[in-house]
């Protein structure tokens, strides 16, 4: 039996926080995450040893958003490299939401991706919903979604990703190209599964209650390009998957694969202990800020530091509770590094100025090279933009 795909019907819903403690839903996180429990209530599994290791047979390296437990949940991951190791390949599909710039944490499942590209070649539909964050925002223009999306296609491009490979999907740009697959889906899925997944209430505009079958209609894309059966897999946080649980579950009645994922977690906001948010500008460090603004956002950073010095050195502080440390480990630090660095912090032996202080600088580094990428990307824009017969 596979678990991963109970029916909908019979589950509480992503969206029942009364009963878990807290609702995960595409558009809003609340409450304690305990990624354990997401991993049995949504019917997910865990990333184990095993699969890392058959991944690691293509990539010869373990990635260090696997190792560091970023990515730790996954659906059919094991059956999408089974089946690449009996010589079919799979395409890569992920995306964004243009609802503002880009900030550190988007960038994380991107890098990810970037390795499978990488590793296996893949092909890779990188989806901009545009209508989806005009839809949900409250003061979104159309025009303005439209701004950002350029603005985060520049982003997308920065990252590297192979453009003989790549396509950037728009959704208002390429509704021709979804819109046959839009229908297709949508017909299959009821009112009452998709209010049970994503918590729609009656004030809910009806734009947003069709919008999850535009986010599932690219896992089906490659296999008209391709024309065959074509398996995708989904680097996404966490939050995305309820659009995959309800495509999973009519993909084979389509007669394509199911969609595979890979979950990562939320990325922790510099100011909290919370998800990293562009509606909390100062929690978050975007690619278009500049030096001065990197600095004055780590210098005010949360940690998991003592209130002074020399309760600092008395008790030691909590790296497992400090979003800078968390940087540093995910960003910059290799293991090695990052375990000295958090055995110095619990004994006393190190100050948070002085984490925050190689953070600043690492950052500032990472971001002075990622901003030149991102002004060639300008010229680039046009060889990544979906078009029919997109990889002829
Ligand atoms: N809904 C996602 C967001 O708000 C954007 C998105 C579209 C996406 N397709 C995706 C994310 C596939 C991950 C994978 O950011």
């Amino acid at each position: 039996m596979d678990l991963g795909d109970e029916k909908i019907e019979e589950s509480a819903g992503y969206a029942s926080k009364l009963e878990r403690g807290y609702s995960v839903t595409p558009w809003q996180v609340t409450g304690v995450v305990d990624y354990n429990k997401i991993v049995k209530d949504f019917g997910t599994r865990l990333i184990t040893p095993e699969i890392i290791e058959k991944l690691q047979k293509f990539s010869g390296i373990i990635h260090p958003l696997l190792s560091r437990g970023f990515f730790f949940s996954h659906r059919d991951l094991d059956l999408v490299l089974d089946a690449y190791g009996n010589g079919e390949n799979f395409y890569l599909y992920t995306g964004r939401g243009p609802s503002g710039h880009v900030h550190m944490g988007h960038l994380m499942p991107w890098f990810f991706t970037k390795f499978l590209q990488d590793t296996f070649g893949s092909r890779l539909l990188f989806q901009i919903t545009d209508d989806e964050k005009f839809l949900y925002s409250q003061h979104l223009s159309l025009q303005e979604v439209e701004k950002y999306a350029y603005d985060n296609i520049l982003d997308v491009i920065a990252m590297g990703f192979d453009p003989k490979l790549t396509r950037i999907i728009i959704d208002t740009k390429n509704i021709q190209t979804l819109y046959p697959l839009y229908l297709e889906i949508a017909k299959r899925l009821t009112f009452s599964t998709a209010k049970a997944v994503f918590g729609y209430k009656p004030s809910s505009n009806i734009g947003m209650i069709g919008f999850p079958a535009i986010q599932a209609a690219p896992c089906f894309l490659p296999s008209l390009i391709e024309k065959k059966p074509t398996r995708v897999l989904i680097p996404a946080a966490i939050d995305q998957d309820p659009y995959w649980r309800i495509t999973r579950d009519i993909a084979e009645k389509m007669g394509y694969y199911k969609p595979a994922q890979v979950h990562s977690k939320f990325v922790p906001s510099l100011e909290l202990n919370g998800k990293m948010s562009s509606s909390r500008p100062t929690g978050a460090i975007f690619t278009t800020d500049d030096p001065e603004t990197i600095e004055s956002k780590i210098s005010g950073a949360y940690t998991g530091g003592q209130p002074s010095v020399g309760l600092q050195r008395m008790l030691g502080g909590d790296p497992d509770a400090c979003p800078v440390f968390w940087y540093l480990s995910h960003f910059f630090d290799d293991g090695k590094d990052s375990f000295e660095r958090s055995l110095k912090c619990r004994t006393g032996n190190l100050l948070c100025g002085e984490c925050k202080s190689d953070l600043t600088t690492q950052t500032k580094l990472f971001m002075s090279e990622f901003t030149r990428r991102r002004d060639q990307a300008k010229n680039q824009v046009d060889s990544f933009l979906y078009e029919e017969n997109p990889f002829d």
